[in-house]
């Protein structure tokens, strides 16, 4: 770690996060199971920024600001693991780096540097240029967000990006119900602990029908931490704002800068899709009259309980990667999972008729709306085919003479495949002269050979 020390930073943040950092996350168990958020992956970042073109593993410079206790240091660790590009990590809290160092020794990587500083400094620190600036549930814990936005930007490469996640308004309503509920009841000498277990009580017996009750499973993870970190976090910081859609336009275009792409936590653009709530053809009809901002805007009221946004901005307009003979398509780090996920719709279509769609939640595990695959000619093996290392263009070919069908005729059912997967950001796409991004299996399978070196 850079013996550097934080400068511009709001106290009580900063104490909170040294004495309980966050996430909780335990060294000694590292290395025990590996979960990603995909669009975050290089495979992800990949599709979203470079347009499928560029492989990241070329001497990219990515920061993560305000890296906590290292989720995001120890996927680029392992993703960079013997390139030559750089991953530098800040943080306001010198334990959140402790654990994060911890983290990444147990996992044998030394390729990401660590600076104890504010995200306000790091603009002066002479950490040069970044094309890619992860900040990660950060800059709604800022006294000044516009400030942290503004510092961010200025490290920015004019044709970089930043990953940027911050708390949503309307699903968040709950956990505000609870904050002020938290502050009538502490008196000001209360220690943390003292705080944590107050609130605990509180939840111990909630009554029925409080707004805690009916979503709580956003918040799950974080109740559950064993060190209330996360309740604390949740329940009792002193600094904390949300954002709606138009005021997270209104921010990100303050400080320069353009939204690419709105996601959700596990990479789903079909929450800010208003289509995905109501197909009434009347509503349809309107939502297309509309600005992507504005169907936007509609989504996030039509779905009423986001309680984070994940978005990508950018100072210079980014392309998608486009479906073409040769891109590959592949599922991100967690492809074992959505081989098991998507094997009952596999199930279902094998029994649909021609031009039936089968639809189901592929991500039991989140309020994504559904997934609707309809049956085509050629959608069972084009879902057996996408095996992230074949070409479309070579998948194309390969089915066509297996069933004597035209090119032109695989390809249509292709792109109906392929768009019912990318409006749920299932799969991404890449050049196919850039090898594959590591997966979640190789990740795990070169930590267990590091474990019994
Ligand atoms: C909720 S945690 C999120 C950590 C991590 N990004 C993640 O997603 O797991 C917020 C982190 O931001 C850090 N932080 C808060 N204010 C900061 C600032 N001004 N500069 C740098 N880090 C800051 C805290 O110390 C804490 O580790």
């Amino acid at each position: 770690m850079s013996q550097t020390a934080p400068l511009h930073y709001k106290t009580d943040v900063r104490e909170q996060y040294e004495e309980l950092p966050y996430p909780y996350r335990d060294p000694e168990k590292e290395g025990d199971s590996f979960m990603s958020c995909d669009p975050i992956s290089l495979t992800g970042l990949c599709h979203t920024g470079w347009a499928g073109m560029r492989d990241l593993r070329k001497g990219v410079r990515i920061l993560i600001a305000g890296c906590g206790t290292g989720d995001a240091a120890v996927l680029y660790g392992e993703e960079l693991l013997g390139t030559d590009s750089e991953i530098i990590a800040l943080d306001l809290s010198s334990k959140s780096i402790e654990i994060a160092q911890a983290r990444l020794k147990k996992r044998g990587l030394s390729n990401v540097t660590f600076h104890h500083i504010s995200i306000l400094d790091a603009p002066d620190a002479g950490l040069g240029e970044f094309d890619l600036i992860d900040c990660s549930g950060v800059l709604h814990h800022l006294p000044d967000p516009d400030a942290g936005l503004a510092a961010l930007a200025k490290m920015l490469k004019a044709d970089g990006m930043m990953s940027i996640m911050v708390y949503a308004q309307y699903g968040r309503y709950s956990v505000y119900l609870v904050q002020e509920l938290m502050r009538k009841l502490m008196h000001a000498n209360m220690t943390r602990q003292e705080k944590i277990e107050l609130t605990q009580s509180f939840l111990n017996n909630v009554p029925e029908g409080h707004w805690i009750t009916v979503n709580n499973s956003l918040f799950l993870e974080d109740i559950r931490f064993p060190d209330g970190s996360g309740l604390y976090d949740l329940f009792l910081h002193s600094t904390d704002r949300a954002y709606t859609v138009p005021q997270i336009y209104d921010w990100v275009e303050g400080a320069g800068l353009m939204i690419h792409q709105f996601y959700s936590s596990m990479a789903d653009e079909s929450l800010y899709t208003p289509e995905s709530y109501n197909s009434d053809p009347k509503l349809t009809a309107i939502f297309k009259e509309k600005s992507t901002r504005e169907r936007q805007e509609i989504a996030e009221l039509m779905n009423g309980n986001i309680a984070r946004h994940f978005f990508s901005a950018s100072k210079e307009p980014k392309i998608l990667a486009q479906f073409a003979d040769d891109m590959v398509i592949t599922y991100g780090p967690m492809q074992w999972l959505f081989t098991h996920l998507l094997a009952p719709f596999i199930s279902a279509l094998e029994g649909a008729q021609l031009g039936d769609r089968v639809s189901g939640n592929p991500r039991p595990f989140d309020l994504s709306p559904p997934l609707h695959i309809t049956k085509t000619r050629h959608v069972i093996a084009l879902m057996h085919a996408i095996d992230g290392k074949r070409s479309i263009g070579t998948i194309i070919a390969d089915i066509a003479k297996a069933s004597g069908d035209t090119p032109e005729q695989v390809r249509r059912d292709f792109e109906l495949l392929y768009n019912e997967y990318r409006a749920r950001q299932i799969v991404f796409l890449r050049h196919e002269s850039i090898p594959p991004y590591k997966t979640g299996r190789d990740i795990i399978a070169r930590m267990k050979a590091h474990q019994t070196k």
